[in-house]
């Protein structure tokens, strides 16, 4: 037994047999002592608790979240309509879409034309979006515009991307492809005469920084590259797939007379190559072009189809490849057929002002699913990596642009 036990037990026993009065002190180690096992045993629970319990949001991330993602259950949530609902299940509140909801008036036109979820966000499980090789063909006369606009959106996130043409501007990561031109006719070369300068720089790069997959598009394309990348799970790249959507008939136009059948994927919306195939096409690229195909027709969608087929392999078609733009989209085929593609991979024929909108549009509905999902990691990945693009791309803007002078 302890001094201290002892002096109290001594002292307490001689207050009971009232023999003679405790002295103060002694009162005050009593209450002291007390006060410090209390403490301890408060202190000991508190240590168990947190060590039977793993943080699910880590603390230094909190202030990023307001209080509402926070909690792991909740049971009222915010109804679209502005009613609020209880939910039985332990599911997540719903915050309704920011940009909807706020009425954010450029973007609100948008809410009627495009579907908009704004939970449940899922992944790609299979490829990220660095196994992505962008092919974006353009030509001189749109590198202020569309090629511009392209550059400062969507490509702005992506890691491996080519801008082909035929004219150097060293404002614009431009790889120039010699003898193409800049007219109609020219994307036929710059498609098929491209490629294997890709290729020949995939090669020089060891095995695993080589891209999977390479994606051919306009610089008038939209591409949510998220959804573009979950379209692929089903498929190993290192098999043949030519994966497109927006499909049409044709025949193929070549130089001997021969007009075979073709359903092609439609260009604008974009064609998906696997490694696989994309090694298998190059013996026979430039030789297609320049020997195969009828100099006068421009149609390079149908041409790459129709040496596709040549080398014995036929589209893949898949859904969420639109050719229009979503005004047009709607208009074609109607509300209905667009709400059963809720994560399109792209919009075509889009123009620059369009092209900033959309891409705003999908950052808001990004962030709102992520943040009704509590998906801390993926919000807080996107948050950093924007605000990192938004910075390079101001710092290259403040290069670039001479404002008018300033005249009173
Ligand atoms: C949290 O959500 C509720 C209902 O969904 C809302 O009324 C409240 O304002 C939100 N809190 C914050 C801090 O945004
Ligand atoms: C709002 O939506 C909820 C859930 O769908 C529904 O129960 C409620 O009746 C709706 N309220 C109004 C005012 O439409
Ligand atoms: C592709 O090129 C190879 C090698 O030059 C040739 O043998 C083959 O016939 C060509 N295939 C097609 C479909 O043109």
């Amino acid at each position: 037994m302890s001094p201290i036990s002892r002096v109290v037990i001594d002292v307490v026993k001689n207050k009971m047999s009232g023999e003679r009065p405790m002295p103060k002190c002694l009162y005050i180690i009593l209450i002291t002592s007390s006060l410090i096992i209390i403490v301890f045993f408060l202190i000991k629970q508190n240590l168990d608790y947190i060590q039977s319990k793993p943080f699910k949001v880590k603390f230094w991330n909190n202030a990023f979240i307001h209080d509402n993602f926070t909690r792991e259950e909740r049971t009222q949530i915010m109804c679209i309509n502005g009613t609020t609902s209880t939910i039985i299940s332990s599911s997540r509140p719903v915050n309704p879409s920011h940009v909807c909801h706020n009425k954010i008036s450029h973007l609100k036109s948008y809410c009627d034309l495009i579907p908009n979820p704004n939970h449940n966000w899922v992944s790609a499980k299979r490829y990220k979006e660095s196994d992505l090789m962008f092919i974006i063909v353009s030509g001189a006369k749109f590198y202020h515009t569309r090629a511009m606009t392209v550059r400062d959106t969507w490509l702005s996130r992506v890691t491996n991307y080519y801008i082909l043409s035929s004219t150097p501007y060293s404002y614009l990561p431009v790889t120039v492809i010699p003898n193409t031109g800049e007219d109609y006719l020219s994307n036929m070369k710059k498609t098929f005469y491209g490629m294997p300068v890709i290729y020949k720089e995939q090669l020089a790069k060891p095995v695993e920084m080589r891209q999977k997959w390479f994606y051919l598009i306009g610089d008038d394309t939209y591409v949510n590259v998220r959804h573009l990348i979950k379209r692929l799970d089903p498929y190993d790249y290192q098999q043949a797939y030519f994966v497109g959507g927006s499909s049409g008939k044709e025949v193929c136009y070549e130089v001997d007379g021969t007009r075979n059948p073709i359903t092609f994927g439609g260009g604008g919306a974009g064609l998906l190559f696997s490694w696989k195939l994309f090694e298998l096409l190059q013996p026979n690229l430039t030789d297609y072009v320049d020997n195969k195909w009828v100099k006068t027709n421009a149609m390079s969608d149908v041409a790459i189809a129709c040496l596709i087929q040549r080398v014995g392999y036929q589209l893949t078609y898949v859904n969420g490849f639109w050719p229009l733009t979503p005004a047009r989209m709607v208009q074609l085929s109607g509300r209905a057929a667009m709400n059963q593609d809720p994560e399109p991979n792209n919009f075509h024929y889009v123009q620059p002002p369009e092209m900033i909108d959309l891409d705003e549009f999908y950052s808001f509905q990004y962030i709102d699913r992520l943040a009704n999902d509590q998906n801390l990691q993926e919000l807080t990945e996107f948050t950093r990596l924007f605000v990192k693009k938004y910075y390079e791309l101001v710092r290259k803007k403040q290069k670039e642009c001479t404002l008018p002078p300033i005249t009173s």
